[in-house]
């Protein structure tokens, strides 16, 4: 197994990245348009669409129709040579395999999580950063201005996807499943409410997080972008186009980043992130278990109440009909 890459520990066997996600919503045009209005490259796909950033070849997202906003899976990458252990270990700890969903390219290993979520280990090139992402934040000079006119604004595309959040009903047991049998590390915990993994080869902070709910659904996908003013004026483009409703701008304890959530038309979140965490290949990184009030938010104003609301529990279903009916 080579293991001579900066961005590959040779002591440890775990995914790389998140590789990407699916979804089915109920309205491809209207997710089309959401994600387009947040900066992101909409490509048509064979049964619904994918969403690419401009300028990166990798493929974060995957979204087809049906009745309702559903999580189908998450997709992770891992070092094609690491395969056979994967499948190895995947027999060891008894966790078995299964056929992959319709429409997948179908190389991965497919299984499902203690929850029923489907999970898919892919060989893929890393998508996860193998360094700190940089920053633009532009200060003008005295005497040049910092910003153009308003009709001048640029449009806003994030980089690369950071991480999703996704629900689990039960978090403890989400972190043994996904540091056992897909190798992610630990960053921080916020009472039994949430966890954040990275990657062991060098990631942010969290590739993916786990927020307590009763059933399993999606809550955010986060999206970088090269300054704080972009994490605003991202806002402005989206709130723009008609989608005002979110959360920010704020910077979150856990992760560090700044945040500016905007709510999708089924109550999930798009997030424009900027300057979050790095946990470096070989890291010291001492992960933490935090109150949950002293994890979530440094400063921003009150998040929605429903914010932490999981529309894909059962339990939900007619306050999700109710979100629905909302303008965007
Ligand atoms: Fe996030």
């Amino acid at each position: 197994m080579p293991h001579s890459a900066s961005n590959r520990r040779a002591d440890v066997l775990g995914v790389h990245s998140l590789d990407h996600f699916s979804l089915t919503v109920p309205d491809l045009a209207q997710a089309q348009k959401f994600y387009t209005s947040f900066g992101l490259d909409v490509r048509n796909a064979r049964s619904g669409f994918d969403l690419h950033t401009t300028g990166h070849k990798h493929r974060w997202g995957t979204f087809r129709e049906g009745p309702q906003k559903k999580l189908n899976h998450l997709s992770f990458g891992a070092f094609a040579d690491d395969m056979p252990a994967f499948r190895e270990r995947l027999e060891r700890l008894g966790i078995a395999l299964v056929s992959a969903p319709a429409g997948s390219d179908g190389a991965g290993l497919w299984f499902r999580d203690f929850d029923g979520a489907l999970v898919e280990i892919r060989a893929a090139e890393k998508s996860s950063p193998d360094a700190k992402a940089t920053t633009n934040n532009i200060v003008a000079p005295a005497g040049v201005a910092a910003m153009p006119l308003r009709d001048a604004a640029p449009f806003i595309r994030p980089r690369r996807m950071s991480h999703a959040l996704v629900f689990t009903s039960d978090v403890a047991k989400a972190i043994d499943f996904y540091m056992g049998a897909l190798g992610l590390g630990l960053s921080d915990t916020a009472g039994d409410g949430i966890a954040f993994l990275h990657g062991l080869h060098g990631s942010d902070h969290h590739l993916v997080a786990f927020a307590k709910s009763d059933a399993t659904g999606f809550h955010h996908c986060s999206w970088d972008v090269e300054s704080f003013n972009d994490v605003g004026q991202g806002a402005m483009q989206m709130a723009d186009a008609g989608h005002i409703a979110g959360w920010g701008l704020g910077r979150h304890v856990l992760g560090s980043n700044y945040f500016h959530y905007v709510r999708d038309p089924w109550g999930s979140y798009c997030e424009y992130s900027h300057d979050i965490d790095y946990v470096p290949i070989n890291s010291t990184w001492k992960s933490g278990a935090h109150a949950p009030e002293n994890g979530f938010y440094m400063w921003g104003p009150m998040p929605p109440e429903d914010f932490a609301m999981n529309y894909e529990s059962p339990s939900n279903s007619l306050t999700r009909d109710l979100v629905s009916s909302e303008p965007g």
